[in-house]
């Protein structure tokens, strides 16, 4: 496996891939890598002829009072377990690399950022986009993976490659769970053995809701009525949100089917998570 700090040899090694005609996949990460990524690693594997995997914390995407500092890291960890999985190569560059002094271009998303995970943290998706942007320039990738956990995220990648006609393929992955259910995240890592007991809480509580459809409940409300009293009556877990809508502008539904996209984002002590289904798919 190739590792790479400098955006110079990465545009010669990718112009060199381009000579030979190998399609390239690119797996954007923030490192402290787990099976979830690997999973996004496998999925790029099986479409293209090279894998790119990019480790890079984006300051631009954390709020002031977010993780930033505290962000899990491991890099030997995460190269041993890129190279396993076969990555070509590894592009992990700096801060000041991504972000050289004065460099102040950002890209903006539109109103499908407005709503849940944007409302939530007025900026993030700024930030996101920003960086994937310019990961896609660097790296021009035939195609790129992202994880439906971040399904908002993943939405408005899609908006931005298609508002500016990029000839990249968005590919997204099924969440990996843990056997009780928790989606893989990196933040899993800030859990204490309590927090972790409750954290199950989110992905059950998907689970009743799509039982309680698949038992032919279709009221948006009704299915949010449901995760609520699944949710309540735990101190240390705050519903930020809970959504049920459309997969596209992801605007609220008040019926519910098979494609709409149930979200949850609740802080379980001091550790925000994040999880979702397909109501046609439920927790797989
Ligand atoms: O999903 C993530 O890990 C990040 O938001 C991403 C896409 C790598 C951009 O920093």
């Amino acid at each position: 496996m190739i590792e790479l700090i400098q955006i110079a040899p990465l545009r010669a090694w990718r112009s060199d891939r381009r000579a030979e005609g190998q399609r390239i996949a690119l797996v954007p990460t923030m490192g402290f890598l787990h099976e979830g990524h690997l999973r996004l690693v496998d999925a790029a594997q099986a479409r293209a002829d090279l894998v790119v995997l990019s480790i890079f914390v984006n300051p631009l995407q954390f709020g002031p009072t977010e993780d930033l500092d505290r962000y899990p890291r491991d890099l030997d960890r995460d190269r041993r377990m890129a190279e396993s999985r076969g990555v070509a190569l590894l592009f992990r560059p700096s801060v000041e690399t991504m972000y050289p002094p004065g460099a102040e271009t950002r890209i903006v998303p539109g109103s499908t950022a407005s709503r849940w995970e944007g409302a939530m943290r007025p900026g993030h998706f700024t930030g996101v986009l920003t960086v994937v942007a310019k990961l896609f320039h660097l790296v021009d990738p035939d195609l790129a993976c992202f994880g439906q956990k971040d399904f908002q995220q993943v939405t408005l990648i899609r908006q931005m490659v298609r508002d500016f006609d990029w000839p990249i393929e968005i590919h997204m992955v099924e969440t990996m769970r843990e056997p009780d259910g928790l989606a893989l995240s990196s933040r899993n890592a800030y859990l204490n053995p309590d927090d972790r007991m409750v954290a199950r809480e989110l992905s059950l509580a998907l689970d009743a809701a799509h039982r309680a459809w698949k038992g032919g409940e279709g009221r948006a409300r009704n299915l949010e009525a449901v995760i609520r009293s699944r949710l309540g009556g735990k101190p240390q877990l705050q519903v930020d949100y809970i959504a049920v809508t459309d997969p596209t502008c992801l605007t609220p539904v008040e019926e519910a089917n098979a494609d709409s996209i149930i979200a949850i984002a609740a802080r379980v002590g001091a550790t925000r998570l994040i999880d979702n289904i397909r109501l046609g798919e439920g927790i797989g």
